[in-house]
């Protein structure tokens, strides 16, 4: 038999050619993505506008005001004077950071004394800061699900809620939003032996509705399931202390995780696990995005405590909240809008199409009003709206002023 030809021969590919064609696999993606290049062409890209100075209610880009009804600081902080004055003192007494994590070298007096506050305000025996709302999420979830558990999502919560089940490798379940006649099934279809978990927003982050913690808490005992409520949004803003959605129902014992976090009514950055002793002991002492990340900053520190007391000790700001909040529930709904089944200060204005709202969000902009446009995969296909959400500090004039523009905008392009 004679020897096959040298063409025939197929030459092993060389380390390198190998490693050069992998690495294009890997970024072959980037450079598919267009889309968004193409919408800042179109002038339509709506997202990582550059601040150049903040007012609570107002901001200025490009030299121009914009009255900001796109923020989540529901409660107007961040630029109160007592927060301002208590972050610098946190600054010049403690530095710009703690440059490692809490669990070494990074844990202050301050930390603690918020954590004991927390579990005071929400009403658990103990709480738990995290650097981010998001780490929050992460952390809690990553270490208390395992492998041999369950957490039945509804398909409205939070991402930061999914990746933290994924870190812990848990199976996840999704019901349709508030479809618990399906949470119900599934809870009862679920192997025995399992651990159980129902996770949810407190109130929603796109809808601005409420959990429905008498009908989850039903099928919690029913099933012998846990609670976690991520009320991030709820946070300072429902309850009659403000303490979130356990204390708006009154409900607060059969919550067993409460989470929250200070980038909304707080004012500053950070999250927080508040619970029964043992669980936030172990958490303490378990959760990666706590142990491996470094710890809020002094000032983030200082800025919480002093919001969690003026919150506490002045429940006039949420009752302005809750008049603007009716105003302009009212406004939009006279107008012709369709905002949803909304109960919060988070109203979104539904739209429908995606490009239709980024125009309506362009032309807002252009007018003097910062809104939020959302769209897939935040929402669902056809789904898209531009959401909205107020202040405690936001004036009469800012809002009407709101009204006018989205009035006249939403007959230009026959959105109502
Ligand atoms: C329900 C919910 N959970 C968690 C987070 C994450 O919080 P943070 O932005 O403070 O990290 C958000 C942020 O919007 C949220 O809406």
């Amino acid at each position: 038999m004679s020897n096959p030809s040298p063409a025939a021969v197929k030459r092993p590919e060389s380390p390198a050619v190998a490693a050069a064609k992998a690495q294009l696999e890997i970024f072959a993606k980037c450079r598919a993505f267009t889309r968004a290049r193409e919408t800042r062409e179109a002038g339509l890209y709506p997202y990582f506008k550059p601040i150049e100075e903040s007012h609570d209610t107002y901001v200025v880009i490009d030299g121009e005001e914009k009255v900001m009804v796109g923020s989540n600081n529901y409660m107007g902080l961040t630029h109160d004077p007592r927060i301002l004055e208590a972050a610098r003192d946190a600054l010049y007494k403690y530095g710009s950071g703690n440059t490692g994590s809490r669990f070494l070298n990074g844990n202050l007096d301050l930390h603690d004394r918020l954590e004991v506050e927390l579990a005071d305000y929400v009403g658990k025996e103990a709480a738990l800061v995290f650097s981010t709302g998001y780490q929050t999420n992460l952390g809690t979830l990553g270490a208390l699900i395992g492998r041999g558990d369950t957490v039945f999502v509804d398909k409205f919560d939070h991402a930061s809620i999914q990746d933290g089940i994924r870190l812990g490798h848990g199976r996840v379940q999704r019901f349709n939003h508030d479809d618990f006649a399906t949470l119900r099934r599934m809870l009862d279809a679920e192997a025995p032996g399992r651990g159980r978990m129902i996770a949810v927003d407190g109130v929603y982050s796109m809808e601005g509705d409420i959990a429905k913690l008498p009908q989850l808490c039903e099928l919690k005992r029913e099933f012998g399931a846990a609670l976690l409520v991520d009320d991030a949004h709820a946070m300072g803003v429902i309850g009659e202390s403000g303490a979130g959605t356990g204390e708006h129902w009154g409900m607060t014992d059969e919550v067993d995780v409460i989470l929250g976090t200070f980038s909304k009514s707080f004012a500053s950055i950070g999250g927080f696990a508040a619970g029964e002793e043992q669980v936030i002991h172990y958490l303490r002492n378990q959760a990666r995005a706590l142990i491996f990340s470094a710890s809020m900053p002094p000032a983030s520190v200082a800025t919480v405590l002093k919001a969690l007391e003026i919150i506490r000790e002045e429940p006039e700001r949420r009752e302005r909240l809750w008049k603007n909040t009716h105003k302009m529930m009212d406004g939009f709904r006279s107008i012709g809008f369709d905002i949803g089944p909304t109960e919060t200060p988070i109203v979104p204005i539904l739209v429908g199409p995606e490009k239709t709202t980024f125009l309506f969000w362009r032309a807002l902009y252009d007018a003097g009003v910062f809104t939020n446009p959302v769209v897939p995969p935040a929402v669902p296909d056809g789904s898209c709206r531009l959401r909205t959400s107020y202040m405690a500090t936001h004036t009469n004039e800012q809002l009407d002023f709101v009204l006018e523009q989205v009035e006249r905008v939403a007959k230009e392009l026959n959105v109502v």
